[in-house]
């Protein structure tokens, strides 16, 4: 089938919520991806940060096939030998101790989080204090706790509870806190929100807060980990640790695969019958998340991510973009923020074969895989920033 038609048929068959760009993916392969009429293009977005091991990389691809002919399903009444190896290598590299909950989508995560704090707060307490720019998914729950009043039109009312505080606003978070705050919920870097970095300082002060008022404390880490940020997990980066973080996107080398994770203390508030989740960890699916954290230790990844933000930083510099007003972000998770709107950025880009994205009007958004060779990263990032060049100062 032709692009075109892909086209016609994703208009006639699918629901119109995603704004989709006019091109079918047929195969991809590390940075590459193919279109239906055999047009390759580098992808410096990676499917929002989810193939953060490059498309279909070798060895994800075979623990599926491997696990796939082996279990595929048996349902959570029951344990396998994949999702205690994806759990534990989840809990060495953040906690050191601690427990996993297994769903498929950040924004399931997120809910798991949200049901978390309020058993862990008690009767009674079920508030969550959230930030401006904001994000943490589609579900009623993850709706609720994003800020960003414009993904609520025509779905309210919210989950009741949900207290929207301005980030990097310590004494603001003190004041919203009352008896009935459960909990508080923040991105190590807020990603769809524009690439907005916390300040050390405010998230040792949100720990300080939920220690001493007996708040949960979640990072929600679904953009930012693993590996993506330069660090393993975004809070590391902060000098604090939270209480409970939440996976989604690159945890399973491009499946569905998402978890709630706990430190130890609130790693049991969870107990038999209080939450679920059907295919939660299936095997296949953890098979693939434990050979990605497997790759990220054999390849190095965490440091890679380091290296290539250097080589990015450094080219934006030499560029000397008149139009560029801030470069944001750690790692492979970086903004560049223009000073006019930048959405058109992105069909250019695509024309000439490079994929990025653009998010909150002006910021655009780089996130390649962290296996993506250099070379190949330097060619596109030079077409990425001619195309900005070009654009209104
Ligand atoms: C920080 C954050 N949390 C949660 C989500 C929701 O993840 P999902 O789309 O897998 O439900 C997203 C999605 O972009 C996100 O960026």
């Amino acid at each position: 089938m032709t692009n075109e038609q892909l086209m016609t048929g994703t208009q006639k068959y699918l629901m119109a919520n995603y704004g989709r760009l006019p091109v079918a993916i047929v195969s991809a392969a590390g940075a590459t991806v193919r279109d239906a009429a055999g047009r390759e293009y580098i992808d410096l977005f990676a499917g929002f940060g989810a193939a953060a091991m490059g498309h279909c990389h070798p060895a994800v691809v075979e623990a599926i096939r491997r696990q796939a002919g082996e279990l595929m399903c048996v349902g959570n009444l029951f344990t396998w030998p994949s999702q205690v190896e994806l759990a534990e290598r989840i809990i060495r590299h953040s906690f050191g101790a601690g427990r996993v909950f297994f769903c498929h989508s950040g924004a399931e995560a997120n809910e798991a989080a949200l049901k978390l704090a309020r058993r862990a707060a008690g009767k009674g307490r079920y508030k969550m204090i959230s930030f401006t720019h904001g994000f943490h998914g589609r579900t009623m729950g993850g709706l609720s706790m994003t800020s960003q009043t414009k993904f609520h039109e025509g779905f309210e009312p919210m989950v009741p509870g949900c207290v929207y505080v301005p980030f990097n606003d310590a004494p603001a978070v003190e004041r919203a806190i009352d008896k009935e705050t459960a909990g508080i919920i923040f991105e190590p870097i807020q990603g769809e929100g524009g690439i907005h970095l916390p300040e050390a300082s405010f998230l040792a002060r949100l720990r300080e807060l939920a220690d001493r008022h007996k708040l949960t404390l979640i990072c929600d880490e679904v953009w930012t980990a693993p590996a993506r940020t330069g660090q393993w997990f975004g809070y590391q980066h902060y000098g604090i640790t939270p209480d409970v973080i939440t996976l989604g996107k690159a945890l399973g080398g491009g499946v569905p695969v998402a978890a709630c994770v706990a430190r130890e203390g609130f790693d049991q508030v969870l107990t038999p019958g209080t939450h679920g989740c059907t295919l939660g960890g299936n095997p296949v699916c953890a098979a693939a998340g434990a050979a990605v954290m497997k790759l990220i230790e054999s390849e190095g990844l965490v440091e890679r991510a380091n290296q290539l933000e250097r080589r990015i930083r450094e080219m934006i510099a030499a560029a000397k973009l008149p139009n560029v007003r801030e470069v944001r972000g750690k790692g492979l998770m970086l903004g560049i923020e223009m000073a006019k709107p930048a959405k058109e950025a992105v069909a250019a880009c695509l024309a000439k074969g490079v994929m990025i994205n653009v998010t909150a009007d002006t910021v655009v958004r780089l996130a390649p895989p962290l296996t993506i060779e250099q070379g190949q990263l330097e060619a596109a990032l030079k077409i990425v920033l001619d195309v900005l060049k070009a654009m209104p100062a």
